[in-house]
């Protein structure tokens, strides 16, 4: 592998150029030895990176591909961003890690600081770091129980959330995720979320909205208060503004109004997971703002700092902990990963990437939707600027999941130099870097859609 070592000087061409059909051989002998030595886990696609900048990736056999993953949408300033990295390297040389729930130091909170002023509500704020999504979403729970006194909380079919056992519960976007598993965290209920493309009602949430969200707010009302879950017991909602490994699924605009009336009337939270649509990705800085509430609590992770592991939780400063030792942890506020979060935040705001986000969103999705009118089986396209999401079906009428199709799409589009993730049942997730630009979008939707004629 010494060319690969060669290629270090040189900086990544802007273009996709398949060299060797992949996974070449260096890609295959990484593979065998990734096998032997790691736990099975979620592996999709079959690509070893070797090095990476903005949205292009190489791997190690020198085939480089246009990245529509962003790291599951966590490198949302692309790969290896010169100013994250030097804020980080110059980091590396001073203080790694120093305990910031024990200690003090700047740096912690500094992020802090920023993270408050990004997210909705216009009140003072107080943030809890963790190392990722799933633990983001615990403290979440343990805040929401201690605040509350209650024990309850209600999530939505569809969600993800996480697979630690308290996330576990709320988790309901694949069987798999449970299997073997119970009993995970008790005292969780599921409600349908009002998903336009495909719901319990039978109802086309495109055509109809209004009475898709009234069948939700009708079914939580009447149904789950109404018959077994006592309101006065439940702490909060837990849920997603846009749903990620669901599907993508976004609701109707006012379904979080209605939602919010009900969380108030009962005393209940509002907690909003986004862990996955948050920090610029759908054209706001929270997906959150597109819907017209602010949560009481907001769950994040991922691309929060770049990819340096870091999550947290942003709450209402009343909703603190009332004493110290209720909750902590020994990495949360890592010293590299409060200044990759500051550094990411302040680059985003200097180079409007979640302008661009919302720019280059409609040239995404433009294009995607010209794809929906070539070929039959694109049965939706759905999103919120670089959140977007095309979804494969049998048929048109019955909008039954097409999943072989689908994962045929994902790997003949790698094929051609375009890196994909799916989602749901039968979708593919479209989340490049939010800086990237029209003609790198152009180029991945070529490569996606040599990917369907290969598959069709
Ligand atoms: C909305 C949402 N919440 C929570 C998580 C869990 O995050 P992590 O994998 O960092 O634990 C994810 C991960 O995909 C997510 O998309």
């Amino acid at each position: 592998m010494e060319t690969a070592i060669a290629r270090e000087e040189t900086p990544i061409k802007k273009q996709i150029q398949i060299r060797v059909t992949p996974p070449g051989p260096n890609a295959k002998k990484i593979i065998e030895m990734d096998e032997k030595y790691l736990m099975k886990s979620t592996k999709s696609l079959p690509i070893v990176a070797s090095r990476a900048q903005g949205c292009f990736v190489e791997d190690v056999d020198g085939n480089t591909y246009v990245d529509f993953a962003s790291g599951i949408s966590v490198v949302n300033m692309g790969h290896v961003h010169p100013k994250i990295t030097a804020a980080v390297e110059k980091q590396l040389k001073r203080l790694w890690h120093f305990a910031g729930t024990d200690f003090y130091y700047e740096e912690q909170a500094t992020a802090a600081r920023m993270l408050g002023e990004i997210t909705p509500g216009k009140f003072g704020k107080k943030v809890f770091f963790t190392n990722s999504g799933t633990e983001s979403n615990e403290a979440a729970i343990k805040v929401a129980k201690t605040h509350t006194k209650r024990q309850q909380f209600i999530g939505f079919i569809g969600g993800f959330h996480g697979r630690s056992q308290g996330s576990l519960a709320f988790t309901a976007s694949q069987p798999i995720h449970h299997k073997g598993f119970f009993p995970h965290m008790v005292g969780v209920e599921h409600v349908p979320f009002p998903n336009p493309f495909r719901n319990p009602f039978g109802i086309d949430g495109y055509e109809h909205p209004d009475e898709l969200v009234n069948r939700v707010i009708d079914y939580i009302e009447k149904w789950t208060f109404g018959t077994y879950v006592p309101p006065e017991n439940v702490a909060g909602f837990l849920v997603e503004p846009i749903q990620g490994e669901g599907g993508y699924v976004v609701p109707p605009l006012n379904f979080f109004k209605e939602l919010k009336k009900i969380v108030e009337s009962h005393g209940q939270l509002l907690i909003m997971d986004e862990v996955q649509s948050g920090f610029g990705r759908t054209g706001k800085f929270f997906a959150s703002e597109h819907f017209g509430v602010v949560p009481d609590i907001i769950s994040l992770a991922k691309a929060i700092a770049s990819g340096i592991p870091m999550g947290a939780i942003v709450v209402r400063d009343d909703l603190d902990f009332p004493e110290q030792g209720l909750h902590s942890n020994t990495y949360g506020g890592n010293v590299l990963a409060s200044v990759a979060c500051t550094a990411t935040i302040q680059a985003m705001k200097e180079e409007k990437a979640v302008e661009n986000a919302a720019k280059q969103g409609e040239h995404l999705r433009k294009r995607l939707l010209e794809l929906k009118d070539k070929y039959d089986s694109i049965g939706d396209v759905r999103g919120l600027g670089l959140m977007q999401a095309i979804d494969f079906v049998k048929d048109h009428k019955t909008r039954e999941p097409a999943r072989k199709l689908r994962d045929s799409v994902e790997y003949k589009s790698f094929q051609n130099g375009l890196i994909l993730l799916s989602t749901g049942a039968s979708a593919i997730r479209i989340i490049p870097p939010l800086n990237i630009t029209s003609g790198e979008i152009d180029m991945g939707v070529e490569a996606l859609e040599k990917g369907i004629r290969a598959s069709l």
